[in-house]
């Protein structure tokens, strides 16, 4: 099992029967951006409506830089977390006052925008702008510590710099962007939590933890 071979099965089940969704139609950085921090707290099928009427009502970067608070937090009803839409609107502003508007094209370059850590710089960057890097997340951590048992502890912080190498690694540098979307849906499909149904798994045979019978017990994760 060589790092192509897992390359391309991943990447031909992502192309047969990765997720049509809404924020997958083009690759806008505006468009990544605002289904990324969507997704970080909420999922993806309360996401869908939300984001389209978002669209909808700011379709530009200056829509919602300009946008009147009232209309925003509307906008947000129902999702939670309003600090998520605020740093939104602060990083649209900061995007026009001091990038004219472009946006940064390396994931460090976009970490040092309002509200942007390293998992959405990744994704961005990633999907977006075709870097090669990995955007890391629960669901990162739980499919890559499975395919690879990787066993440190996840709740460490200095964790994430192992799986983004190791992630790094074996990512196809030619379609960075989805190759971390498969992961994303390779982890809410097959490679679930609880009950994970690894032996449909477009990629079961390359599942090290799944192999030696010990999936349950990935991502290995101590109580802070
Ligand atoms: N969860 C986080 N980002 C996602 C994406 N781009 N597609 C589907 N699910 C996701």
């Amino acid at each position: 099992a060589t790092i192509k071979d897992f390359q391309h099965t991943l990447l031909d089940w992502y192309d047969q029967e990765g997720r049509d969704l809404p924020w997958r139609h083009d690759h806008e950085p505006y468009h990544v951006w605002v289904s990324e921090i969507m997704l970080q707290q909420t999922q993806v099928q309360t996401v869908i409506p939300y984001y389209e009427r978002f669209m909808d009502w700011f379709p530009t970067v200056a829509d919602l830089a300009n946008a009147p608070e009232a209309r925003l937090l509307k906008a947000w009803e129902g999702l939670g977390y309003y600090s998520r839409v605020r740093n939104m609107q602060r990083c649209a502003q900061q995007l026009l006052a001091d990038y004219d508007g472009q946006w940064p094209q390396t994931a460090a370059g976009l970490e040092a925008l309002v509200g942007i850590g390293p998992y959405t710089a990744g994704a961005i960057a990633s999907i977006a702008f075709n870097q090669p890097v990995p955007a890391v997340d629960g669901n990162a951590y739980r499919v890559f510590s499975r395919l690879l048992k990787i066993d440190d502890d996840i709740a460490k912080p200095q964790t994430r710099q192992v799986f983004e190498q190791a992630i790094t690694r074996i990512m196809p540098h030619d379609r960075p962007g989805d190759f971390n979307q498969a992961i994303m849906d390779l982890g809410s499909s097959y490679m679930t939590a609880r009950q994970p149904d690894t032996a449909h798994s477009p990629v079961k045979r390359f599942n090290q933890a799944y192999l030696d019978g010990q999936e349950l017990a990935y991502p290995v994760k101590t109580k802070k």
